[in-house]
């Protein structure tokens, strides 16, 4: 057997790619109609960049890292996620200094050695958004409304929007204390990673992608429970804009997310589907209070969300929404004879520079053959040119949908087909 691609990992080839391609520039000019500006940020990062802030009991941090030491002994981390990334580069470019709140947008691949299944890649593709500034609920507000028109815009149904509050630090310790001591009891009938899990943090038993659905996390206390009056006033305002703005969402007490620095909103958009993909999220995000502070003493609040760009690419494919991708050749240029192909090849190239998909055959003089590529290629026009049409500057235009056959000068080839 010949090389493969990496586990986990995937090509994207022609309509693959385009699809790709269509999701994220859809997005991107979403995002560019909610004030977002681009961010491109390298692929890789040092480690110490993720390891704080996403959180060092995570699954992301402590099993999923592509971590490596590069020649110069540096311990570098190939991005598991766009957020602690552009927070890092927030803070080395001084962003703070500007007015205002900063909106930032990004594209591209996250890295994480994950159980491979269902819409669950090695390398995939987010578009993330953050935004950093002091801003209260209505944002918290604007951007899960943002999130989950971005699914809605690219005509995806089958969704649920999920929210919920995980509160402060100091709410989440009490929460924390209390976790401890109800699994305490049961923990050993648990995973390996739960029992560390119950000392280090056991937020994350509520998370086990081992034990999700024991009926003792079904049961476990709620966090909700354990909000101080600020963090529940500040959600009710969340709950209220997003009443306002018309939104349709479910409140989840057991939302907790997989990543350590949020603080107090969170939410999810929840795939509701008949196959492996239900229950998956396509978009995840929250608040987070405090990492830029961790990170570098900047007291700036942020708040963002990814989509994963293949799993919106599954549901659209499931869902029938790019069956009108047109990837069809508009004029499929046939020459008959060596002269002919040479004045096939010029008016390819006039019809291209005029934004015009032309292609041609460059080897066959066959008329048979030629006409098997153009149905291949799913021309919409078939130009044909042989020693007649060559001498008299002419070609021969068949419509391929309407059957009609028609001879016109070489010069209206382009007027013509606009
Ligand atoms: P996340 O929930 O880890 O959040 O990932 C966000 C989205 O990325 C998921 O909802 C899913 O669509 C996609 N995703 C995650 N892992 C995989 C995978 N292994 N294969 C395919 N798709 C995947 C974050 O990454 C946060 N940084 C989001 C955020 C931004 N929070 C605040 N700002």
């Amino acid at each position: 057997m010949g090389y493969q691609k990496v586990k986990g990992t995937q090509d994207f080839i022609g309509l693959d790619a385009q699809k790709m391609r269509l999701i994220q520039d859809k997005m991107a000019n979403v995002a560019r109609c909610y004030g977002f500006e681009e961010i491109v940020t390298p692929i890789m990062e040092n480690t110490e960049v993720f390891v704080k802030s996403v959180g060092e009991t995570t699954d992301v941090v402590t099993k999923e890292m592509y971590t490596f030491l590069d020649k110069g002994g540096r311990s570098i981390t190939l991005r598991p996620e766009g957020t602690a990334a552009i927070a890092r580069s927030y803070l080395e470019n001084k962003m703070y200094g500007e007015a205002g709140i900063k909106k930032l947008y990004y594209v591209g691949p996250m890295f994480r050695y994950e159980r491979q299944q269902a819409g669950r890649y090695r390398q995939f593709n987010q578009f993330g958004v953050e935004v950093y500034g002091k801003a209260g609920p209505m944002l918290d507000a604007d951007l899960i409304a943002f999130g989950y028109y971005l699914c809605k815009s690219l005509g995806i149904k089958n969704i649920t929007l999920k929210i919920n509050s995980i509160g402060d630090s100091s709410s989440r310790n009490n929460y924390s204390k209390a976790l401890k001591e109800y699994f305490g009891g049961c923990i050993d009938t648990f995973c390996e990673d739960c029992k560390k899990r119950i000392n280090a943090n056991p937020l994350r038993i509520l998370d086990c992608k081992v034990d999700a659905g024991r009926e003792e996390i079904l049961n476990a206390p709620k966090l909700s429970s354990f909000l101080n009056q600020e963090s529940i006033d500040y959600f009710n305002e969340v709950k209220k804009y997003l009443d306002n703005l018309g939104i349709d969402y479910v409140v989840d007490e057991n939302l907790v997310r997989g990543l350590d620095y949020y603080t107090d909103t969170v939410f999810e958009c929840i795939i509701n589907s008949d196959d492996e993909l239900n229950g998956l999220a396509v978009v995840g995000g929250g608040r987070y209070a405090n990492m830029l502070y961790d990170m570098g003493k900047v007291d700036v609040p942020g708040i963002g969300f990814a989509i994963g760009l293949e799993r919106v690419k599954l549901l659209m494919e499931k869902e029938g929404l790019f069956d009108n991708l047109d990837n069809s050749t508009e004029v499929f240029l046939m020459g008959l004879d060596e002269e002919s192909k040479v004045v096939t090849l010029n008016l390819a190239n006039k019809l291209r520079e005029k934004g015009i998909k032309a292609e041609l055959d460059y080897a066959s003089m066959s008329m048979k053959s030629q006409f098997k590529t153009a149905e291949r290629l799913n021309a919409k026009y078939i130009a044909i040119i042989g020693e007649e049409e060559r001498l008299n500057n002419k070609v021969n235009l068949k419509n391929t949908l309407t059957k009609e056959q028609i001879t016109i000068s070489q010069d209206d080839l382009i007027k013509y087909i606009k």
